[in-house]
């Protein structure tokens, strides 16, 4: 899909049309996308890092800060794909409703996030695990499997994430967005919840839901590698005892353990969830990797 038109007519109405929607209407133009600090990604703790020169510690957290940015763009286009399929398939007036008016909540955030991503970190991120295996669910799952995972699982985790990005963000306007973001986040999630505890999914459909969760958990379980990949742009290839004393010095085992909790928590926060956990404990999904299995992942 193209990501614009250069029709200005069409421009012009599509400018209206989100104007009417939001108030908030962030700056257009070049910013710096060091939006976050170091502490933030626990990079104060990284020797390598406090070592080295400050050209390079802006440049490894303007590239955190961008990855960062590039995945919410990802996110909130999917999440417009997500409930326009989902309108689609509604079987009632209400879940049409709730669905067009989701569909429209996400336009309006990934118009906001658009306006603070640049063209080559869309790019660089387009080959990522994560945004590839959303793309995958989103084309291939039913309904249900696709409600599950991505209302109750990813909407709820996004409130966190978000709530996080906008608490430590130096950009007032950033801030702002996520703020609103979260409250629309929380509505989805909601919903979600509410339509999967209404069915009685069979034996195969909690089988397909869990082989998703899986596959979600296990690129939790390999730690912070977007933190490690942005300094070993700045840095070059690092030996794989630095790459474990970096992970270690990002406390990755403590860290995936609170990210598998927070999931965990949002799986509890739905029926069948026991069922659903102990199938992922037997599959190994809820451990955390240590420092020297996260450098040894690919
Ligand atoms: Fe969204
Ligand atoms: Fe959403």
């Amino acid at each position: 899909m193209k990501a614009t038109t250069d029709n200005e007519a069409l421009r012009a109405v599509l400018a209206s049309a989100l104007k009417s929607r939001s108030a908030l209407q962030p700056r257009r133009g070049e910013r710096s996308s060091a939006f976050w600090p170091a502490p933030h990604f626990g990079l104060d703790r990284v020797a390598l890092f406090c070592e080295s020169s400050e050209e390079e510690r802006n440049e490894i957290l303007r590239l955190c800060g961008s990855s960062l940015m590039a995945e919410a763009y990802f996110i909130e286009k999917f999440g417009m794909y997500f409930a326009a399929k989902m309108s689609l398939s509604s079987e009632s007036d209400e879940e049409r409703i709730l669905y067009s008016l989701f569909a429209s909540d996400e336009a309006v955030h990934f118009n906001w996030i658009s306006s603070f991503v640049s063209e080559d970190s869309i790019a660089r991120y387009a080959r990522d695990p994560f945004i590839r295996f959303l793309d995958e669910v989103l084309q291939k799952e039913d309904r249900l499997t696709l409600s599950y995972i991505i209302q109750v699982i990813l909407e709820g985790w996004g409130i966190s994430h978000y709530r996080a990005l906008a608490a430590d963000c130096r950009d007032e306007d950033l801030t702002g967005i996520f703020e609103n973001i979260i409250r629309d986040e929380a509505r989805h999630h909601r919903s979600g919840v509410i339509l999967f505890n209404e069915q009685e999914p069979s034996g195969d459909e909690i089988e397909k839901i869990v082989a998703v969760l899986a596959r979600l958990f296990a690129m939790v379980q390999v730690g912070p590698q977007m933190i490690v990949s942005q300094i070993e742009l700045v840095k070059g290839r690092l030996s794989t005892e630095r790459k474990i004393r970096v992970f270690e010095e990002l406390s990755c085992e403590r860290e995936t353990t609170k990210k598998i909790a927070l999931l965990k928590s949002l799986i509890h926060s739905a029926s069948h969830a026991e069922i659903i956990l102990n199938r992922l404990e037997r599959n190994f999904s809820l451990r955390a990797f240590s420092a020297s299995q996260c450098a040894a992942t690919v």
